[in-house]
């Protein structure tokens, strides 16, 4: 037991840093891939910016597995913390659904985002909820249904809460996983088939890290097509 325990740190050390030596080229790949593609360097032709465009999702996407594979590591062993801060949850939204703009183009979606004025800050981390409204809007774009799709996100404050909502018209979950939507490795069927790629492990981890900042994750089926996934986050005292 005495030695199962020491080897331990060890390992969420071999972890860490191999994530940040990977993340660290990652960066750097994508900020010359930006050069590129907005032509600090000079003009490129069409053929070449969709190739480049294809890489920059490429590089993003590989980022993305690099953070999921230290995140469930951290929420595996208990030791997931986050350093908590007041974060204008508007601005955060507002730059994700920035940085989709061009994959909501290209999956023929259109996004709208309401939201009062002047919302109170929330208590979070700002890295952490922001991936969560990644995952949020890239499940809703990944798993649309054939055609035009419409996703709905919405900030509303609710006593001593900000309640965030996700909503779409896509293939939807069925009732029957309903249990397993938070579980590690969890993809309906339908999932698998639309998008192979995705691990299953998104929701498991934004459920890890709106725990942690004192909030709550749940979803619903809509009536007519498509999920709306929530989640809530405790209002900043000032
Ligand atoms: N908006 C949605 N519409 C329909 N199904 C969804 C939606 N969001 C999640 N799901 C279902 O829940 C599963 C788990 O989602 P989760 O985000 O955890 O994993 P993923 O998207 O498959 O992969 P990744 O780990 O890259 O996020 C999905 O594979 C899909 O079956
Ligand atoms: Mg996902």
């Amino acid at each position: 037991m005495l030695a199962k325990d020491k080897e331990k740190p060890k390992l969420a050390e071999v972890v860490s840093i191999t994530a940040h030596y990977l993340r660290n080229p990652l960066t750097i790949i994508r900020t010359y891939l930006e050069a590129l593609i907005f032509e600090d360097l000079g003009k490129i032709n069409q053929k070449q910016k969709e190739y480049l465009l294809d890489a920059l999702e490429n590089v993003k996407r590989m980022k993305e597995t690099v953070n999921q594979f230290l995140d469930i590591f951290l929420v595996e062993e208990k030791r997931y913390k986050m350093i908590l801060e007041p974060a204008v949850l508007g601005d955060l939204t507002d730059e994700v659904i920035g940085d989709f703009s061009l994959l909501t183009k290209a999956s023929n979606c259109e996004v709208f985002f309401r939201k009062p004025k002047n919302l109170p800050k929330v208590l979070t981390n700002q890295l952490k909820i922001r991936q969560v409204i990644e995952n949020l809007i890239s499940n809703a774009l990944k798993y649309k249904r054939i055609g035009r799709g419409k996703i709905e996100i919405a900030l509303v404050k609710s006593g001593k809460n900000i309640v965030f909502s996700c909503k779409d018209d896509g293939i939807g979950i069925p009732h029957k996983d309903f249990k397993k939507v938070f579980t590690k490795f969890y993809r309906s069927e339908q999932a698998i088939e639309s998008d192979p790629s995705g691990a299953g492990l998104g929701l498991y981890i934004n459920k890890a890290i709106i725990e942690l900042s004192g909030g709550k994750i749940w979803f619903k089926k809509n009536k007519d097509f498509g999920m709306t996934f929530y989640f809530r986050l405790p209002i900043a005292q000032v």
